[in-house]
């Protein structure tokens, strides 16, 4: 458990970092590859959400906006805010996740509750929304 979490640190840091610059900086190269990276939208979670530590944290998207091309989401992750301001990064959820369907099931991890959690989905950001423990 705590090797996978650790891997997956490690491994989303490293995505964010390489595919951010990428992503923005060659539209014109989704033709050239058989994948189409896609930034959804996040409708869930939301502000009435509550993710329960240990089970599986629903994240949903407008699958009616994804383009028929679109394969993957390069990464969605967890970030906490302070009640004040700025959000941190706190573990990646899901990687090359598959956009069409609109939705995709990522186990919560197990944090400390509250209820300013968001989740990014390579850039785009939910409304805040809690966890609480099992
Ligand atoms: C999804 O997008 C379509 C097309 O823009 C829109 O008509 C529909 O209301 C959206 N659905 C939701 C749940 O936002």
């Amino acid at each position: 458990m705590f090797a996978s979490f650790s891997t997956l640190f490690a491994t989303s840091a490293a995505i964010a970092c390489i595919f951010t610059p990428v992503a923005h900086a060659s539209p014109t190269s989704a033709g050239l590859s058989a994948r189409d990276d896609y930034a959804p939208s996040p409708i869930l979670p939301n502000a009435q959400s509550v993710w329960t530590i240990g089970e599986q944290g629903l994240v949903t998207w407008n699958k009616s906006l994804v383009p028929s091309t679109a394969t993957t989401i390069p990464w969605i992750d967890l970030y906490e805010s302070s009640p004040f301001g700025s959000a941190e990064w706190v573990v990646n959820l899901a990687q090359n996740a598959d956009p069409q369907p609109g939705e995709v099931l990522v186990p919560v991890p197990d944090v400390a509750p509250g209820s300013y959690f968001t989740v990014g989905a390579w850039g785009q950001s939910s409304t805040h929304f809690e966890i609480v423990a099992a």
